[in-house]
């Protein structure tokens, strides 16, 4: 039986973190970092996603404001608005809550953001320090991946690493973060053209599954006592609950955890990551903006 990886436990250890060093920079006199939130249109979604994320900034005392705007916003209204951001220097962090409405292009906007303040780390010039080596901003669901490995303990130094899953958010910057010096994983990088999916993955030590699928990676395409991250969000029809779904991960978590080492559940994995790194990159950002330097990550 598998070992559980408590994603809840950990991402509140690292929100702790954030907040006694919120607290420490704002009482050497400087103020707190600040997070400005761009959500445009009424998905619910993502309504959702932003007020957890902006709740959470208050608890570790960042401050944050959520600019919504209609859906019939344009492009070239949008691109104002990061620019005035990008001027204010009250602000540290600019996040744009994806998908936009479809008449906006999203990397023409993500483009628009000033790299130091791109708190999500999507920008070409942070895609491109990722790719080098050099410090600057990592994808915050990558990099709470890699925290879960390292305060579980997890080796990762010579492991066979199996990244299934090859989009610009999680599956292409993780398997970057997993081959970088210190980390040192082999890595193979699956997708929806790979032959022969399960005779690879059953050769991961450690396998990562950010598909999309539920329930997508079987019993049988893990090897035994393989440490198994579980990234996917699915939701899937259950009269029984009250909401009438819930949420499964890509990985067959009742089957699987039989055989793995270490697994992460979903939800209470991956997820609770992602927005305790959102803070800690926006921490980063007032901070290396203070010192003008891209402030090297702890990785
Ligand atoms: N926990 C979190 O905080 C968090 C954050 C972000 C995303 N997610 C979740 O993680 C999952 C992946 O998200 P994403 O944004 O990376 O999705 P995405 O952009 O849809 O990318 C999915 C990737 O999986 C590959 N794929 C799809 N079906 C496959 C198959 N049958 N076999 C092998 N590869 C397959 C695709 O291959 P191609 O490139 O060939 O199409 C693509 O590279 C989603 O469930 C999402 O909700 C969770």
């Amino acid at each position: 039986m598998a070992q559980l990886i408590d994603g809840k436990a950990i991402a509140a250890q690292v929100r702790a973190e954030v907040k006694a060093e919120v607290a420490a920079w704002v009482a050497a006199g400087h103020r707190a970092p600040h997070l400005a939130v761009i959500l445009v249109g009424d998905n619910p979604a993502s309504a959702s996603y932003v007020r957890g994320k902006t709740q959470a900034a208050a608890e570790v005392g960042i401050a944050s404001e959520t600019l919504h705007f209609d859906t019939h916003l344009t492009e070239a209204e949008l691109l104002a608005e990061i620019e005035r951001l990008n001027a204010d220097e009250s602000v540290d962090g600019i996040l744009v809550q994806l998908p936009l409405p479809a008449h906006i292009n999203p990397s023409r906007i993500l483009h628009a953001i000033r790299p130091e303040k791109d708190v999500d780390g999507f920008h070409p010039v942070n895609a491109g320090r990722l790719l080098l080596g050099e410090p600057g901003f990592v994808p915050a669901t990558p990099a709470g991946i890699l925290e879960l490995l390292r305060r579980s303990g997890i080796e990762t130094a010579g492991k066979h690493a199996v990244v299934v899953g090859r989009s610009n958010i999680v599956g292409r910057p993780l398997a970057v973060l997993l081959l970088q010096r210190g980390i040192d994983a082999t890595v193979t990088v699956c997708h929806s053209r790979t032959s022969n999916l399960a005779a690879l993955t059953q050769q991961a030590d450690i396998l990562i599954a950010a598909i999309g699928q539920p329930r997508y990676i079987t019993a049988d395409m893990v090897r035994d006592g393989a440490v198994v991250i579980d990234v996917g969000i699915n939701r899937v029809e259950d009269p029984a609950h009250p909401r009438g779904y819930r949420l499964v991960g890509d990985v067959d978590f009742e089957a699987v955890s039989q055989k793995a080492g270490w697994i992460t559940p979903v939800p209470g994995g991956v997820g609770p990551m992602t927005i305790a790194l959102l803070l800690r990159n926006t921490l980063y950002a007032a901070q290396q903006r203070y010192t003008y330097t891209y402030k090297a990550r702890p990785l």
